[in-house]
């Protein structure tokens, strides 16, 4: 794996790359980075993958703000020019998945196929916004350290809180150590972001939906409502995993995510 720096518009982009062959970009949730896929990048080897922080996370700037959901898309779209891909695997967890919708609206010519993993296409409601607010105040007073108190416990399965103590410090290590600043546009961009359901019918590229079984914030019934409105989209669950199926359950997950590239070939 090599870790890389990019210029994009006016922030510069870290990302890994792993890998050979046609390209698949994994995009993290929140409020996470590429670290999150460092078991798929070390697994589909036959798959040149390239995990990017998005803007204000991780190891990338955060540029101008506000940052929006279109924003982060525009940056993929950069980040795709400037490594020379026109078409890619596109695979999204979470507020990855919001990047993702973000993409097929903006620049749909540049995805090969999708995966979706344990996320939504409905926009928050009044209480998921007011939420958001709340936590804003709360990382400013607090800093980035208080979503892992108030997130940890729903993030990930309860069989992972027994049994994964290395997947529990992965996770609590990304969040502590997540810039304040970018976690506040994050929770803002999320928070603005659109209604994306309408999207659904129209995906005409193979899709991938994943899921965790235990997943306390978008629950398998949710996912799967969202997967029988795309057309032939196939269905994981990862038994054992929460909100972090790649983390969680890395194994699985890789495997899962492997087995329907293959069939793209
Ligand atoms: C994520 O994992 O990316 C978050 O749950 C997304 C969100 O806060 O809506």
């Amino acid at each position: 794996m090599v870790s890389r720096r990019v210029r994009v518009g006016d922030v510069e982009l870290a990302y890994d790359a792993a890998g050979s062959g046609a390209a698949v970009v994994l995009l993290h949730g929140f409020p996470m980075d590429r670290r999150l896929w460092e078991a798929q990048l070390a697994g589909l080897g036959e798959w040149w993958c390239i995990a990017p922080d998005l803007r204000g996370l991780g190891g990338s700037e955060l540029g101008r703000r506000p940052v929006t959901m279109m924003q982060y898309a525009d940056d993929v779209a950069a980040l795709l020019d400037a490594l020379g891909i026109g078409r890619t695997v596109v695979c999204g967890l979470s507020l990855g998945g919001y990047v993702a919708f973000e993409l097929l609206r903006r620049h749909p010519d540049r995805i090969r196929a999708l995966i979706l993993s344990d996320t939504r296409a409905e926009a928050d409601s009044a209480d998921a916004r007011r939420a958001r607010d709340e936590l804003v105040e709360a990382v400013g007073r607090e800093g980035s350290g208080v979503l892992f108190d108030r997130m940890g416990p729903r993030l990930l399965s309860p069989g992972t809180w027994r049994a994964a103590p290395q997947a529990v410090k992965r996770l609590e290590r990304m969040v502590r150590e997540a810039p304040p600043a970018g976690v506040t546009a994050a929770l803002l961009a999320a928070r603005d972001r659109a209604d994306s359901r309408d999207l659904l019918a129209g995906i005409n590229v193979p899709t991938l939906v994943l899921v965790g079984a235990d997943d306390a914030i978008t629950p398998p019934e949710a996912v799967l409502e969202l997967a029988e409105r795309i057309r032939g989209a196939r269905v994981v669950r990862i038994a054992g995993a929460g909100h972090m199926p790649p983390l969680e359950r890395p194994e699985e997950t890789t495997a899962a995510i492997g087995e329907f590239l293959r069939t793209l070939r």
